[in-house]
């Protein structure tokens, strides 16, 4: 083990915040932050997974920010479809709005949560639709931008109740991010210059975001690492 850092099992870091939420009245959000391709939506469903597992019924449900991406036909007629995935290319203040609004509203009252369609490109409208599940985790690369970030994303931490950031290596999220470009239909070239020209420069803007956070977790074979 790397001297300071500490291991722990997903199982370990989903009965903490099950802890956590226990102490507290009302929903709990966690928050998961970290560069494009580095896991996050991986980690936010196995931390999903463990809790539900662990309560033995739907306690917790994964809320995207990604699902507030503006629409292709949005961002064409601001002509910014090239810019995709950056910070102003979301609807920030509706993605503020909906979390406040999942907090505020009594469990058992539906909440409609927009989902990101990686086949067709596009925010799936109620693509969940939040019920009883006491324990969020919302999960997306500009949670912990400020205002010089871009504007709106500064309201998003005063709504979270604790806040994880995922570091992975330069060298690894550009190889899944060409990948999963590929996957989603462009050629290896306009992968690689996607990845280059725009992913980058969205994963160096959270890098800078790293240390707001309450706990910086890496991936250390099927554990994880709190660095
Ligand atoms: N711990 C991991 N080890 C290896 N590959 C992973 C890991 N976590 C995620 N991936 C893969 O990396 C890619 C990006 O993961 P994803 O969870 O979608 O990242 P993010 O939501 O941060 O963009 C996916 O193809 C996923 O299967
Ligand atoms: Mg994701």
């Amino acid at each position: 083990m790397t001297r300071g850092s500490v291991e722990t099992s997903l199982a370990e870091l989903a009965s903490r915040i099950r802890q956590r939420a226990d102490g507290q009245a009302g929903r709990f959000v966690l928050g998961i932050a970290g560069p494009p391709g580095a896991g996050k939506s991986t980690l936010a469903r196995g931390v999903r997974d463990e809790l539900n597992l662990a309560a033995g019924t739907a306690i917790a449900e994964v809320a995207p920010m990604d699902g507030f991406h503006l629409t292709n036909a949005q961002l064409r007629a601001l002509g910014e479809l090239a810019r995709k995935g950056e910070p102003d290319t979301f609807d920030a203040a509706g993605y503020v709005d909906r979390l406040r609004e999942l907090r505020e509203t009594p469990l058992g009252q539906p909440v409609p949560w927009p989902t990101y369609d990686r086949e067709i490109h596009e925010p799936v409208p109620g693509g969940v639709i939040f019920d009883r599940q006491r324990i969020i985790v919302t999960e997306g690369n500009y949670l912990l931008l400020d205002d010089h970030g871009a504007p709106g994303w500064s309201a998003v931490r005063p709504l979270l109740d604790a806040t994880w950031y995922l570091d992975v290596p330069r060298p690894v999220i550009e190889q899944r991010l060409v990948r999963r470009h590929i996957r989603g239909g462009r050629s290896p070239e306009a992968a690689r210059t996607k990845v280059a020209e725009s992913d980058l420069l969205n994963a160096r803007l959270v890098e800078g975001t790293r240390p707001s956070a309450d706990l910086v977790l890496r991936k250390f074979g099927r554990a994880y690492r709190i660095v």
